[in-house]
């Protein structure tokens, strides 16, 4: 396991360029955030998805951040200050806490929300029960979770001249993956496809699905700042074997998830091949994808 703190591989430059800006305000009026006095972030991370929802609500409306992780609630405090120094301090509070055991009080939130951590937790049901908790009766619960498999099938400028089999073997790789994550309870990468049917077996009302209107296009030359920013990322995680290379976690999850071992050493050589090959193609200028994922954003009402 890694001493850094969780998800510290997924807070670099790129996650700021996850949204459209007119979308979100475009969703902001669909959820009529501006008539919500207190929202609540849990697994608020460094307050990426706080200090974008924020300008939507009711001037002077309280923020409550929760993360488990003591950095990221100091990082969040910080960031938060100082992109909206003019808040006053007593309106805003980042702490240390459980998704599962929020240190919050009953009803006492008009709007409860969730930026990609429902995905990372082994019992995703109980938070969404712990969320509801402090959700007064009539407010809002806001889940944004993806469907990771997507990113998985992905069809580029150059898998159109490779075998069959070898992207059927690619996704066998992360299925198995998937089904390791899940088995040693680090959560499941896809659990956005499944919280609309989660949000009807806790009985809420006025469940509506949207997606994040933004993919991560790259295509020659390369040169927007988003773009850098996904190579960049790209290329650290491999240079620094976290996030989509850590080997040893891999084949642990691929393992748990029934793949044997000659199938993993195959499948990572066939990935670093597959890493290189994009990297030339970048630098020749031949690689390209419009690049969809799917992020869903899912709301409802408590009863
Ligand atoms: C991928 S990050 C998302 C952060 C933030 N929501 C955002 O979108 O930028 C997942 C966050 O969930 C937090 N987390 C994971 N498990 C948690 C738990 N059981 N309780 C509270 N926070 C948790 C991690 O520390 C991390 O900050």
């Amino acid at each position: 396991m890694s001493d850094q703190p969780h998800s510290a591989e997924f807070f670099g430059e790129q996650r700021d360029f996850w949204w459209n800006r007119d979308f979100l305000a475009l969703m902001a009026a669909r959820w009529r955030l501006h008539e919500a006095s207190a929202l609540a972030d849990i697994g608020c991370g460094v307050g990426h998805w706080s200090r974008l929802l924020y300008p939507h609500l009711r001037p002077g409306a309280m923020l409550a951040g929760v993360d488990r992780e003591r950095r990221w609630v100091a990082e969040a405090r910080e960031n938060f200050q100082r992109t909206f120094p003019a808040i006053p301090p007593e309106l805003i509070s980042f702490q240390q806490g459980d998704a599962l055991q929020l240190p919050l009080p009953d009803a006492s939130f008009d709007v409860v929300t969730c930026q990609t951590v429902l995905m990372h937790l082994a019992q995703p049901m109980d938070g969404l029960r712990e969320m509801l908790r402090i959700l007064r009766p009539g407010g809002l619960l806001i889940c944004v979770e993806p469907n990771n498999f997507w990113n998985y099938l992905a069809y580029t400028s150059l898998t159109e001249t490779e075998p069959v089999e070898i992207l059927v073997n690619r996704f066998e790789f992360w299925l198995r993956q998937h089904r390791g994550r899940i088995a040693t309870g680090r959560g499941n990468h896809s659990i956005g496809e499944l919280l609309p049917g989660y949000f009807a077996e806790l009985g809420l009302r006025d469940i509506v699905t949207h997606q994040n209107d933004r993919p991560a296009s790259l295509f020659p030359p390369y040169a927007s700042p988003d773009q850098k920013a996904l190579l960049e990322q790209g290329r650290q995680w491999q240079n620094s074997a976290t996030g989509p290379w850590n080997k040893a976690e891999l084949l642990e999850l691929c393992r748990r998830g029934g793949g044997t071992d000659e199938f993993f050493e195959k499948m990572f050589a066939d990935l670093v091949a597959k890493y290189h090959a994009e990297q030339r193609a970048v630098t020749d200028g031949t690689y390209h994808a419009a690049g969809g994922s799917i992020n869903y954003l899912i709301s409802a009402r408590k009863p």
